[in-house]
């Protein structure tokens, strides 16, 4: 089967049939998989041009009250050294962030119950208060709707929490009892209907994930139009029950960010950090097959060593200033420039106003 004409009629219709979706999910040859990545990149180009935006990523405190059986954070994982960043910390890896221009801060944790809605409240109306042109993403979990209509009221932008899988026994495989797919979808939605720019997503290659499941993601991510998606591979912790499965596959994420991109042409996708530790040119990879976002780090280096998902975490002993220089170079060097804009999601009038753009 020519899986040429498939790629062309998923990026000029943006949606496919599931059982075509699901033959672009098996073996590609070469030719198809460049044929792939090019189309991605072309539209990622149309809507964003060759720019990569940067998240200055604030992970304020690994404790976490959940019990994710993939996640080094994990409740139970009683090797994980915690910590809380104060608030004067949390400011100023914002006003590292902003210095290296950074217009985006993402306000990261685990599920820590000692912070409430108005600590959070405070932290993003004080930073808005401070640099009122820079953006604000929170992914601290699931929460009450009352309490994501609070943060939003105090400023905050945009909310990451990716759905992890949409299948029900899958969810319940990776998740302890008490977490639901139902329970997370109805925080995607509130997130959405309260104004926020709301990122899903989901790892590749998580133990028992099936190419059904996938496909299921897909077509939830297609429903749910989210303004963000988080796609990474899979890395197993040595402190988690999951410490002896295989990691996911970097080709298969690589052709699930070319065909989100194609999916869904406006969104905002990063090319995860856990992509850069799976292969040492991932994101590199992940901008040239569709991805225009990348999320460094500017948490203090002796945070960063304990925010630690997933082993072989990189850029763990580096600071934000080299990462900054670091990635510039490597965007430079396979063609893009890193913006130093917000990166606001696009909606389609936008996205029409830039078709001129050179689509090479
Ligand atoms: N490997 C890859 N990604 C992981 N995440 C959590 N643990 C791992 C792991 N072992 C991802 C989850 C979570 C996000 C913050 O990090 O998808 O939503
Ligand atoms: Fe952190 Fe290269 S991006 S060291």
């Amino acid at each position: 089967m020519n899986l040429i004409p498939l790629i062309d009629k998923l990026s000029v219709e943006n949606n496919l049939p599931r059982e075509e979706l699901k033959l672009l999910l098996g073996n590609m040859t070469t030719e198809e998989e460049a044929y792939l990545f090019a189309t991605a990149r072309t539209t990622a180009q149309a809507v964003y041009g060759r720019n990569v935006f940067l998240r200055g990523i604030v992970e304020f405190s690994n404790y976490c009250r959940n019990d994710c059986r993939y996640c080094g954070i994990r409740a139970s994982n009683a090797n994980a050294e915690r910590y809380r960043l104060s608030i004067e910390q949390i400011l100023e890896s914002c006003r590292r962030a902003q210095e290296l221009g950074f217009m985006t801060v993402v306000l990261q944790s685990g599920e820590d119950l000692s912070y409430s809605d108005d600590d959070i409240s405070d932290i993003v109306s004080e930073i808005k208060r401070r640099w009122p042109t820079c953006a604000v993403t929170l992914s601290i979990g699931e929460k009450t709707r009352e309490s994501y209509q609070k943060y939003y009221d105090a400023g905050a932008d945009r909310y990451l929490l990716r759905h992890e899988t949409s299948n029900p026994l899958h969810y319940a495989y990776l998740h302890p009892s008490g977490m639901s797919v139902r329970n997370r979808q109805r925080c995607l939605e509130d997130l959405k209907d309260i104004g926020f720019q709301v990122g899903c997503g989901m790892m590749v290659g998580s133990p028992m994930q099936t190419t059904e499941n996938i496909l299921e993601d897909l077509l939830f991510m297609k429903d749910f139009q989210p303004h963000m998606a988080g796609i990474g591979p899979f890395i197993p912790h040595s402190g988690t029950p999951f410490a002896e499965e295989s990691p996911g596959s970097v080709q298969l994420t690589l052709h699930l960010l070319s065909i989100i991109r194609l999916m869904l042409p406006n969104v905002l996708l990063p090319a995860t950090t856990a992509l850069g530790t799976s292969d040492p040119m991932g994101r590199e990879k992940g901008i040239l097959a569709g991805a225009n976002v990348i999320m460094p780090n500017v948490s203090p280096v002796f945070a960063k060593k304990k925010y630690i998902l997933y082993d072989g975490k990189i850029c763990t002993d580096e600071d934000a200033s080299y990462c900054n220089r670091c990635l510039e170079m490597r965007m430079k060097r396979i063609g893009y420039s890193i913006s130093r804009s917000r990166g606001d999601y696009k909606t389609l009038d936008d996205f029409q106003s830039v078709s001129h753009i050179d689509k090479t």
